[in-house]
């Protein structure tokens, strides 16, 4: 049984002060939650102080972007050692966001994997089509793609530490949701790479979350389907109540 993990990406959201607030409201919402990890990404500077008032709490921080140097003339950079100490746990890393605005690319996102995993934090990997691709029958290609070059250039050992999240550049803040039958497929086909590329064993651990468009009113429905190991969700996790309602779904 893959335990499963609810992840919230801030964005470019929330300053420390409102970091702070949403957790006051948020933790006793959680507090009987026993049945998933849950994760909240800040952006760099509300990393403390969430690490701060998440202690002691279930609730795990992650960042939204690792470099892969330990240290040096990097400017604008953040090391993984580095978040480890504010407090991380793992890293969200390739978010779509990223690929589109910034650059990255599958060989970054390997780069980048193994530097989080060297700090012990966990990689939260992200991969998803665009809608032109998913439109034109490539969304398998694409994955496959995305997968070889990114997580599936990891070792086995480092592969079996990591967290997958499909997420269909289509949905993600667009509140048009996969249906949970698309994600599942998605899934799927990512399973199958990693049954290909290292064994059927770590296909069969790897636990890949959905992102894009998930609220309150369609976790269930995605959570329904076996194959979906999780969420990562953006907009909806901005408010502790909603974000609460997606956790205890
Ligand atoms: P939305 O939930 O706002 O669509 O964002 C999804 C996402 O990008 C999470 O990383």
């Amino acid at each position: 049984m893959r335990r499963r993990v609810i992840a919230g990406n801030w964005k470019m959201y929330k300053t420390q002060a409102e970091t702070r607030a949403f957790f006051t409201a948020f933790l006793p919402l959680v507090a009987g939650a026993g049945h998933c990890d849950i994760v909240i990404a800040p952006p760099y500077p509300s990393l403390a102080a969430a690490a701060e008032a998440a202690r002691g709490s279930a609730v795990g921080i992650a960042a939204q972007n690792v470099f892969w140097e330990k240290e040096g003339a990097f400017t604008g950079e953040v090391s993984a050692g580095m978040l480890a100490e504010a407090g991380c746990r793992y890293a969200i890393i390739g978010h779509s966001e990223r690929r589109q605005f910034f650059g990255e690319t599958d060989e970054t996102v390997a780069k980048r994997s193994k530097a989080a995993l060297a700090a012990g934090l966990t990689p939260i990997v992200c991969v998803g089509e665009l809608l032109a691709e998913r439109e034109g029958g490539k969304t398998e290609e694409v994955l496959g793609r995305q997968f070889r070059g990114g997580p599936g250039s990891l070792t086995a050992e480092e592969f079996s530490r990591i967290l997958l999240a499909y997420e269909p550049v289509w949905a993600i803040g667009t509140g048009r949701v996969a249906t949970p039958e698309i994600a599942a497929a998605a899934h799927r086909s990512l399973r199958q790479c990693a049954a290909e590329k290292f064994s059927a064993a770590a296909a069969s651990a790897l636990r890949i979350l959905y992102g894009g468009s998930v609220k309150p009113d369609n976790i269930k429905g995605l959570m329904a389907q076996e194959e979906l190991d999780g969420a990562l969700v953006g907009g909806a996790s901005l408010d502790a109540k909603s974000f609460a309602a997606i956790v205890n779904h």
